[in-house]
């Protein structure tokens, strides 16, 4: 508050100062002076946020991955054909921190493929968009993804290609960097939430993209599971203390995840560790977003069961059960969650000036019908910014339309700073934040790796029908 007060309290000391020597230009020139005062300070509290290069350590984890078509019990007993990484739905790749991830993927779909990393901070070569930082990967042909990423988390993957029917189908992993040095709870387990149209016989709905998706918030399906299972039981024992992983993978709709009767903490969004644990409430888990939770099952809950509940929209749904073995209570492990080291103080983010408004909107015509665009533009061959590396920036997203628009900038972890131009403080980083319908957000970010870095809505449908643009770096 205090320096907030102290900038503005000097933005006016300037305006009364130019009125009495009613010199204009003079004042413009004294405002920018204090805008660059106000950024400098903003850069100068960001630095030691998260690590700039990565360390590696020279050891290799190697992988080789098959996107083909596969048979997969959504709905058991019946067998849904879908597309999937090496046969399975939601594969765990998980890595140590400073490892380098070398990874060979084989296209045997019938269309070209390519890998996203979504949320990675990596080379910009690696980052498994066609068209922007690669060609993509056509039937029959392979590509080697090698990277050293720079942040321990919970990270996912998926392809960058022809996204709304691709993901859909069930292309889709987890990238977990470990860090040794973090504490161990009893279980780690990863989740990833997604939803499926399936017809009789739970067969996927093989129409995409189409003009209701387009009207709506993409492509909302019948059936929700996690890790490709519809409501599963997990194990778990009375005083084990867990984490969860969970990533939102589907194409349009946002889950807002609780767990019945025991308190639970949020101690990572998107990847990096919050400020500080954030209890879990009504927490939008927009298409894209990644939340690491931490909660213990009491002790004396042998035999019982707790809900993962969604609560998003009119009626809770029931996304998994944790099944409490009836046997005697292990050692609940006890330490601090992890935090981030550095958060910066960014109260005074509110004065500093906005660098660029994104109008988010819809108009008819295109290839589907309806297109949707950024800036009155769509796809990316627009180049929507171009910024510089180490320099704060305040950039804002204001939804014209009634839709929802979870945005996703590739490469970068930025703060939400105001909503409808009130200062928020969330406490952690985001690479995805979800506007809501006629919505502005603003949002404050550092630029560290150099590129052209894919900036989308993560309603697929939404993107494919051109809600894409890119931002360049240098
Ligand atoms: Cu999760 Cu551009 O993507
Ligand atoms: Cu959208």
């Amino acid at each position: 508050m205090k320096s907030s007060l102290l900038f503005s309290l000097r933005l006016s000391l300037c305006c009364i100062l130019s009125l009495l020597t009613a010199e204009l230009p003079h004042a413009e020139e004294t405002l920018s002076v204090d805008n660059e005062a106000v950024t400098e300070q903003l850069q100068q509290e960001f630095h030691g946020s998260y690590p700039e290069t990565a360390s590696p350590s020279n050891k290799v984890h190697s992988q080789e991955l098959i996107a083909a078509e596969a048979e997969w019990g959504i709905l058991p007993p019946y067998q849904t054909t879908v597309w999937a990484y090496n046969g399975k739905i939601a594969p765990v790749i998980r890595i140590n921190l400073g490892e380098t991830l070398k990874l060979t993927l084989h296209n045997k779909l019938p269309q070209a493929t390519s890998i996203h990393w979504h949320g990675i901070r990596l080379p910009n070569a690696m980052d498994g968009v066609p068209g922007v930082t690669q060609p993509a990967i056509e039937p029959g042909a392979s590509f080697t993804y090698e990277f050293t990423p720079k942040d321990a988390g919970t990270f996912w993957f998926h392809p960058h290609a022809n996204s709304p029917e691709q993901i859909e189908r069930g292309l889709q992993g987890l990238l977990i960097v470990e860090n040794p040095d973090e504490p161990k709870y009893s279980q780690d387990l990863a989740w990833i939430l997604d939803d499926w149209l399936l017809e009789k016989g739970a067969k996927i709905h093989d129409r995409f993209v189409t003009g209701h998706d387009l009207m709506h918030d993409g492509r909302w399906g019948n059936v929700v599971t996690i890790n490709g299972h519809y409501r599963p039981s997990i194990p778990v024992k009375p005083g084990e203390r867990i984490r969860i992983r969970m990533v939102n993978s589907a194409n349009g709709r946002v889950f807002a995840p609780t767990v019945e009767g025991i308190e639970t903490q949020i101690i990572a969004v998107d990847g990096l560790p919050a400020q500080s644990p954030i209890t879990l409430q009504n927490f939008y888990l927009a298409p894209g977003n990644r939340i690491d939770l931490d909660l213990t099952i009491p002790k004396n809950a042998a035999g019982k069961t707790f809900a993962v509940l969604d609560s998003f929209g009119n009626k809770a749904n029931n996304l998994a059960i944790l099944q409490v073995e009836d046997t005697a209570a292990v050692t609940t492990p006890t330490f601090k969650p992890i935090q981030a080291k550095h958060f910066p103080d960014w109260r005074s983010a509110i004065d500093a000036p906005v660098t660029h408004e994104f109008m988010l909107n819809a108009m008819r015509g295109g290839e589907h019908g309806i297109t949707w665009t950024i800036d009155g533009h769509s796809g990316h061959d627009t180049i929507a910014q171009e910024l510089q590396t180490q320099r704060f920036y305040r950039l804002r997203f204001t939804n014209r339309s009634y839709r929802l628009h979870p945005m996703h900038l590739h490469g970068q972890f930025f703060q939400v700073i105001a909503v409808d131009d009130r200062p928020v403080r969330e406490g952690f980083w985001r690479d995805t934040v979800l506007i809501g319908p006629k919505q502005s957000v603003d949002i404050g970010l550092v630029p560290i790796d150099k590129g052209l870095w894919a900036l989308h809505c993560h309603i697929l449908e939404h993107a494919e029908a051109g809600m894409m643009t890119t931002i360049r770096i240098q």
